[in-house]
């Protein structure tokens, strides 16, 4: 059904009280919400209105088995969602909250089964932008939120991404501009043996190994088990409609170079993904004016700023009508590094 999405614009370090009172009554009333967190916009329902929680998996045409996570104000404020706060997250939330990290525990009942898609764990997580914050403050309720994108698109940045993909579906949006992570929060699963990182994110592992040495990454068998348990976590995501190929290693930039010649050579409208040190390597390319449209992402060595444009590149990359799109992969492979590489790979998926 087609609803009127108003938007609300407000100060993204200090939101105006009233604007967001507004936002916070339509969530207690059970409406979907769009905000900004840190990472990238959450579109946000209360969290223990299982009605509400099914409109939303609608608006989004999520799967139902791909659960949500659902953002509190404060450690506090999770102790009634789970079955108990272990050591373990009581220290990385001391640490790592407000901020990108999701800790999956195991749950108290009263989190709908809707919410964790009828698993005995919940992903919860304390965001630092000073909107979710005042948001959830001033709502008073948990609030589960998944990135405000249609399912498999890629994560919104900013509010003009959530409104094409989401107008004439969801209630509200509340602008409080470009977010500034640009990748969604690294996932951290501590309710097995083992801490393992279910997606990576801007807390990497060496700063949680820092509190939890013995955290792992996924392995492949791990994927597995995490898939049958989180089936959302193997599907394509992130994806834009123009098919994406990623280049990674010493001679990605070589190989997407090569490739981009043959495709506009054979007559190819191209978007390219690239850092701003590619701009000699891509002299070749650049003289098929008209043909490859170029985003230079930043410096490889400044994954912050690559990662804040990473999804806006790709959305507007693909609007422009482009017939495939070529992105260079980027070195390292510590937190923002590992995220760049999963979201580029995931958004290749054919
Ligand atoms: O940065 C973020 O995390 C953003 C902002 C809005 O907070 N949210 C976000 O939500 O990215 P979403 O729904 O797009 O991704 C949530 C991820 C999915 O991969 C889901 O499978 C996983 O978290 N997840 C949620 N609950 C889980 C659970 N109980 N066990 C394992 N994985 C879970
Ligand atoms: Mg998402």
């Amino acid at each position: 059904m087609e609803v009127m999405t108003d938007v609300i614009r407000v100060d993204p370090g200090t939101p105006d009280p009233a604007a967001l009172s507004r936002a916070a009554e339509c969530l207690r009333r059970g409406g979907l919400v769009a905000f900004p967190t840190e990472t990238v916009y959450g579109l946000g329902v209360h969290a223990l209105d299982r009605a509400a929680v099914r409109r939303l998996f609608d608006a989004k045409g999520r799967p139902a088995n791909d659960p949500l996570i659902v953002h509190v104000e404060s450690v506090d404020r999770m102790q009634a969602l789970v079955a108990d706060v272990p050591d373990a997250a009581r220290q990385l939330a001391s640490r790592f909250w407000p901020g990108p990290l999701t800790l999956v525990l195991l749950r108290s009942s009263r989190v709908p089964d809707e919410v964790t898609a009828g698993l005995n764990t919940v992903a919860i997580r304390v965001p630092a932008h000073p909107v979710a914050r005042a948001l959830l403050t001033v709502a008073g309720v948990p609030v589960a939120a998944p990135s405000a994108n249609l399912f498999s698109r890629p994560s919104p940045t900013r509010a003009s991404h959530v409104l094409d993909d989401l107008a004439g579906r969801i209630d509200l949006v509340v602008d409080g501009g470009a977010t500034q992570v640009g990748v969604e929060s690294t996932v951290l699963d501590l309710s097995g043996e083992v801490p393992t990182i279910l997606r990576p994110g801007a807390v990497s592992i060496d700063m949680l190994r820092e509190i939890l040495p013995r955290v792992e990454r996924r392995s492949a068998e791990a994927l597995l088990s995490a898939a049958m348990k989180s089936p959302g976590l193997l599907e394509r995501h992130y994806s834009p409609r123009a098919p994406l190929t990623a280049y990674d290693g010493s001679d990605g930039v070589a190989r997407l170079v090569r490739d981009a010649c043959t495709s506009m050579a054979n007559g190819q409208r191209l978007g390219i993904m690239a850092a701003d040190e590619d701009r000699d390597a891509l002299s070749d390319v650049e003289r098929h004016r008209g043909r490859a449209t170029i985003a230079y992402l930043g410096s490889e060595r400044d994954l912050p700023t690559v990662a804040s444009r990473l999804y806006a590149a790709i959305r507007e990359l693909d609007a422009s009508g482009v017939d495939r799109i070529l992105a260079r992969g980027f070195p390292g492979d510590d937190g923002l590094a590992a995220a760049i590489r999963d979201r580029l790979s995931r958004a290749s998926v054919p």
